[in-house]
């Protein structure tokens, strides 16, 4: 590098400044320079842009909060190690080395100064600014749900339609507290390595292995102590004979809570009052095998019921689990539909046509047919039962034609907020453990009957003296009065 270096400027100037000035003349301290100044302006611009709301694009997020301030804070630093090696090339030419001294009283080096002051407030102020909008930005749902769109898709579409719509992913996955919030950022940082490289499991499993419990969760909204009474559901299926009069079943759930005039804790939510403990011990990893389930009651006696056909692995002889809300709200948000509901409600609402001869039947074929992708589903699902009614009867076709289209629409919609074939969630994939169902109440063939109450109110799991862990109708529920 042959800096021409007049002797006269020199004398004027000292060394400092031509490194300082000089920065723009070594490809290195050039770099370093554009490449701060332009992270910063993109990042101001993006800052603005977000506080604004104008953008809503993950993406651009992701880029303003996590890579321009990784592209200024390189540039940050390649600019002292391009003075650096001017400077030692200096010396290589013969011109004496000068040391940084800072004499105040010397006007220039003031200037300097303060420019390099105010220069390093407003880099650490947007730094600062850029550094708490990204971390609120990595616990907002958009960042957990649609920077990782592939793998999070199905999850943040159910939460999105569900009760908890409005709450952060984060309220439930990581809570408050220093410790999970660490975890957490470590698990992240895994699952973004497990997403570059592709690496990460379809389905996503569940249960969540290591979910923060639900006392530090759930309970900071919602409290056991509450008294919910008992809540009347009124279950409406079809069955394929009669699509047009529902079955109806009318249950009075005992969901129960703290009496408020007997103050005693009753019902459902029993099971996580106060002075009552239920653990279990599961086979698998879906928890859906209880072998073993120890209680303590609010009066201090203990009791351990075992179901002695299901033989526990020995690497998982020490997984006891303090039952809490989630072993039965295992979907307050991620709640999927199963493909006889949705085409029940479709009749209800009258989306599909109880007139048309056959159409639950066939509704059901196409819903749960096999699809490459979502794409393919979308094209075919309408067409499928277009062609299943004609080959029904293509008089059927002819009357009914614009509501069997409609119908295709419907079922279409359902299908795309319930089945991703590129992640392997399909239908029945995520059960809810609310309830019982299968094919004897309700006709749910893509449900399973390890789902549910009756994992543990099979009348199977006993105890010493013969007594069982109970599945008599009325204790859950009864008749409206
Ligand atoms: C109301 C609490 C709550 C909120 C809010 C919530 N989740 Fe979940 N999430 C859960 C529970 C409970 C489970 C299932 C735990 C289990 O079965 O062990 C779960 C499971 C998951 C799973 C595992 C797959 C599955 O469906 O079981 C993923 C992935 C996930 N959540 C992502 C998210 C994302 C992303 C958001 C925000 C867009 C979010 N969650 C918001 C409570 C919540
Ligand atoms: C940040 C507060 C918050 C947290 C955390 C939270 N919830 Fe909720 N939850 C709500 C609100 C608010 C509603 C009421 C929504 C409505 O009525 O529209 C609700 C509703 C519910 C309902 C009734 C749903 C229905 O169908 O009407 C259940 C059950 C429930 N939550 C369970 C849970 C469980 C289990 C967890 C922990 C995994 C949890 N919640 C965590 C705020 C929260
Ligand atoms: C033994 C299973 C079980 C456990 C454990 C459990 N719940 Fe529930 N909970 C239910 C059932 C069943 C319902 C009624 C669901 C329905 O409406 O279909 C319910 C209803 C609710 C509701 C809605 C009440 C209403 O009036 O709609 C809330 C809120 C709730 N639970 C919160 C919790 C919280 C918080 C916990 C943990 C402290 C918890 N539950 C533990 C089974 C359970
Ligand atoms: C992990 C096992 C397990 C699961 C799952 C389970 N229970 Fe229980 N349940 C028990 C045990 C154990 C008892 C107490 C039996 C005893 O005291 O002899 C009990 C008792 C009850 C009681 C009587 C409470 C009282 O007032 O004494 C009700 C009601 C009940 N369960 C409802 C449900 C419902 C509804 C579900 C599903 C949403 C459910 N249970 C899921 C283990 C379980
Ligand atoms: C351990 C508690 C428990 C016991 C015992 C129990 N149920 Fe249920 N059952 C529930 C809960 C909780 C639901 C509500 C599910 C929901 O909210 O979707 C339910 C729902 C139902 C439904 C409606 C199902 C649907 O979605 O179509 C029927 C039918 C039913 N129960 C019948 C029975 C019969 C018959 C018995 C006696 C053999 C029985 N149940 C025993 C807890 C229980």
């Amino acid at each position: 590098m042959a800096d021409n270096v007049n002797s006269t400027e020199k004398a004027d100037r000292g060394p400092w400044q031509y490194i300082i000035r000089g920065m723009w003349r070594t490809p290195l301290g050039l770099f370093g320079v554009l490449l701060t100044t332009i992270s910063i302006t993109l990042m101001v611009v993006g800052l603005v842009f977000d506080l604004l709301g104008f953008i809503e694009n993950p993406y651009a997020n992701l880029f303003t909060y996590l890579v321009l301030p990784g592209g200024m804070l390189t540039g940050l630093a390649i600019i002292p190690i391009a003075a650096w090696l001017r400077r030692r090339q200096w010396h290589k030419f013969g011109i004496s080395r000068e040391h940084l001294h800072i004499n105040l009283s010397d006007k220039k080096h003031r200037k300097g100064l303060v420019i390099f002051v105010v220069l390093s407030v407003v880099n650490i102020s947007i730094l600062g600014l850029i550094g708490y909008e990204g971390y609120h930005f990595t616990e907002t749902p958009t960042f957990c749900g649609k920077v990782c769109h592939q793998v999070m898709e199905p999850e943040y579409t159910v939460y999105k339609r569900s009760p908890h719509a409005k709450v952060a992913c984060v309220e439930c996955h990581i809570g408050p507290g220093a410790e999970w919030f660490v975890r957490s950022k470590i698990s992240g940082l895994r699952q973004v390595v497990a997403v570059m490289t592709n690496s990460y499991s379809r389905p996503i499993p569940s249960p969540v292995e290591h979910l923060r419990p639900a006392r530090d969760t759930c309970e900071n909204c919602h409290w056991p102590d509450k008294f919910h009474g008992k809540k009347v559901k009124s279950i409406k299926h079809f069955t394929n004979d009669d699509q047009k009069n529902p079955e109806v079943t009318d249950i009075a759930l005992h969901i129960g809570g703290r009496n408020p005039e007997t103050g005693a804790f009753e019902g459902i939510h029993w099971h996580v009052s106060d002075g009552v403990e239920i653990q279990y011990l599961a086979a698998d990893d879906k928890r859906t095998q209880i072998a073993r389930v120890k209680v303590k009651r609010p009066d201090n006696t203990r009791d351990e019921f075992v179901k002695a056909d299901i033989e526990v692995p020995e690497e998982k002889a020490d997984n006891w689990r303090v039952m809490d809300c989630i072993d039965c709200h295992n979907r307050p948000t991620h709640i999927y539909d199963m493909p006889e509901d949705v085409v029940d409600f479709g009749l209800l609402s009258k989306r599909i046509n109880s007139d048309i001869p056959g159409i639950r039947e066939d509704a059901l074929a196409v819903l749960t047919a096999q699809y490459a992708s979502q794409e393919e589903a979308a094209e075919k699902i309408g067409p499928d039962l277009l062609a299943l009614q004609y080959k029904r009867d293509p008089q059927n076709v002819a009357k009914y034609k614009e509501d069997i289209k409609k119908a295709g629409i419907y079922l279409t919609e359902k299908y795309l907020g319930n089945v991703w074939p590129r992640m392997n969630v399909f239908w029945g994939t995520y059960q809810s453990h609310l309830g019982h169902r299968s094919e004897d109440y309700g006709g749910y063939k893509y449900a399973s009957a390890d789902f549910g109450c009756f994992r543990c109110h099979d009348e199977e799991h006993e105890n010493n003296s013969g007594e069982s862990i109970p599945q008599n109708c009325d204790l859950c529920h009864d008749e409206p009065e």
